[in-house]
């Protein structure tokens, strides 16, 4: 196995992936074989989770100020246990002419989805853990493989984020664990906000990675995240009780299931390695006490919060996006910008991702001044021409044919960190809590853009060299995330 730390990891995942990671949908001078995932089934006793959600709970603004929900649905724990689930990892649209037809609420690279979350419920030191299905919007009973000890609390609830990284490895080999690991934190972020919006705090998790690891079944398997929620009771009755979970319909079915294939590591040489530097150290910290916000001159405030959350969408238009030219509000920079913030405050922000640095490019003619702003709308002074500044975008794109029309782009955010103040600060930890941070902070860009009707499409696999090299982001481009208002004449049905 090729031996190497965690600076060398990250040089690797720069623009050098292309020659030094052996990756298979990034080769193009060969023809490679992408092995399809084994498909296998198994028995399972699944506790069903409701589908009569209500569409909607609160507004945008509610929210943001840290108003209670007054959705008389979400009296019961139950509904507010499948809204969570939900809107964290079900699918929501389906688009059947797409190239990915399945879309959920947050977005995964070519929609491979490869989370799982667990549900640990901790009852008077007896641990039960749940795994979500989200094919049947259903937790599956499985074992907890391992009893608890004095350093767990007698009763607890907590959501444990694994990454299946064999899922994405066969497409993207010794790169696999990037895509899956920002896609993590989205769900982060997602996971924070819908804690938020049905009023269950988010607390630091009873379980670490050591229990994570426990949960794992693939050398490749990585432990992400463990979020603990206070479920707001002083639990006097069971925790199995204040959820209801057992008042959920129960049934045994046949569960489809993929696996992964089998020496996979062995295929890809560096994959062992980025899995030992990917998972080793602890979990993030938990976020900061998420801040209720004093909104001025904020124009979304009345659309709903689920409306939102189910609009969200990458831009899809079957191979790349096909945006439109939109005459914007002058203010439409600084509306996003307030969202972002607002959103990242409410929600509560952990240490580490505040090691970021986030850079925007704004190409519209209208609603800014085209150019290159930070996260509060100071700009940053460029000495280039707003055609220049789209040119050096446009040369961004990892390959002519994509359907990304510059002439209609809107808005770039570059998120970007210090590697070597990450490791200093975070240790071994680093290399994956950053790459959850920028995850987490795209997923906030991402709500922030849906409630003003544009679509947001994170993107990793970006020439991001020339960007380093044309315009004066700081660090090294983790993530960068593409706004703009889109074509949509893909057929899509909402899915539950
Ligand atoms: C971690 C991550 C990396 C991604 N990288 C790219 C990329 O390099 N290029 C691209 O066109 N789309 C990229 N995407 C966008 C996804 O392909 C898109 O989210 C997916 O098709 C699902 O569509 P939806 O978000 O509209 O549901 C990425 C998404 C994620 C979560």
């Amino acid at each position: 196995m090729t031996q190497f730390n965690q600076l060398e990891a990250w040089v690797m995942s720069t623009y050098q992936r292309l020659e030094r990671l052996d990756v298979p949908v990034f080769d193009t001078t060969i023809e490679r074989e992408v092995l399809p995932l084994q498909e296998s089934y198994e028995m399972a006793q699944l506790k069903m989770l409701s589908t009569d959600l209500p569409a909607e709970c609160m507004s945008i603004s509610d929210y943001l100020q840290g108003k209670h929900s007054v959705n008389s649905t979400l009296n019961d724990t139950s509904a507010k246990l499948s809204l969570l689930f939900r809107y964290l990892a079900s699918p929501m649209r389906y688009e059947p002419f797409n190239e990915n037809p399945v879309h959920k609420a947050v977005p995964s690279a070519r929609c491979m989805y490869p989370l799982t979350f667990i549900m640990i419920v901790n009852d008077n030191n007896k641990p039960q853990a749940y795994k979500y299905c989200p094919d049947f919007h259903a937790l599956q009973v499985i074992d907890a493989p391992f009893s608890t000890d004095d350093t767990h609390s007698k009763n607890s609830v907590s959501i444990l984020c694994i990454g299946n990284i064999w899922k994405a490895a066969e497409k993207y080999g010794e790169f696999g664990h990037f895509p899956c690991v920002l896609e993590s934190g989205h769900a982060f972020s997602q996971l924070h906000l819908l804690l938020g919006m049905l009023d269950w705090k988010a607390t630091s998790s009873d379980f670490d990675i050591h229990t994570g690891h426990q949960f794992c079944h693939s050398v490749v398997d990585t432990p992400l995240f463990s979020v603990g929620i206070d479920v707001g009771e002083n639990f006097s009755s069971s925790v199995e009780d204040i959820l209801n979970i057992n008042q959920l319909r129960h049934v045994t079915v046949r569960l489809p299931t993929v696996l992964e294939n089998k020496g996979l590591a062995e295929r890809f040489d560096r994959l062992g390695n980025m899995q030992s530097i990917f998972s080793a150290g602890e979990f993030l910290s938990p976020v900061a006490d998420s801040r209720n916000n004093t909104l001025e001159n904020l124009r979304v405030g009345a659309k709903g919060l689920l409306d939102t959350l189910r609009s969200r969408q990458s831009g899809n238009d079957r191979s790349g996006m096909s945006p439109v030219v939109q005459n914007l509000p002058t203010d439409q920079l600084e509306q996003i910008l307030n969202l972002f913030n607002a959103l990242r405050a409410r929600r509560g922000v952990c240490a580490e991702e505040e090691l970021l640095s986030f850079n925007f490019a704004w190409l519209a003619d209208s609603g800014a001044q085209p150019g290159l702003y930070d996260e509060f709308g100071t700009s940053l002074a460029v000495d280039i021409s707003a055609q220049e500044l789209k040119q050096k975008i446009q040369n961004i794109l990892p390959y002519k044919m994509m359907r990304y029309n510059t002439s209609a782009m809107t808005l770039v955010c570059f998120i970007t960190t210090e590697p070597l103040d990450a490791i200093h600060d975070l240790g071994e930890s680093a290399f994956r809590n950053m790459h959850i941070s920028a995850g987490a902070a795209a997923q906030d860009l991402s709500v922030a853009a849906a409630s003003l009707g544009m679509f947001s499409r994170p993107v990793r696999m970006m020439r991001e060299e020339r960007v380093e090299q044309a315009l004066p982001v700081k660090g090294h481009v983790l993530y960068q995330v593409l706004c703009g208002f889109n074509r949509r004449h893909n057929l899509t049905f909402e899915v539950l």
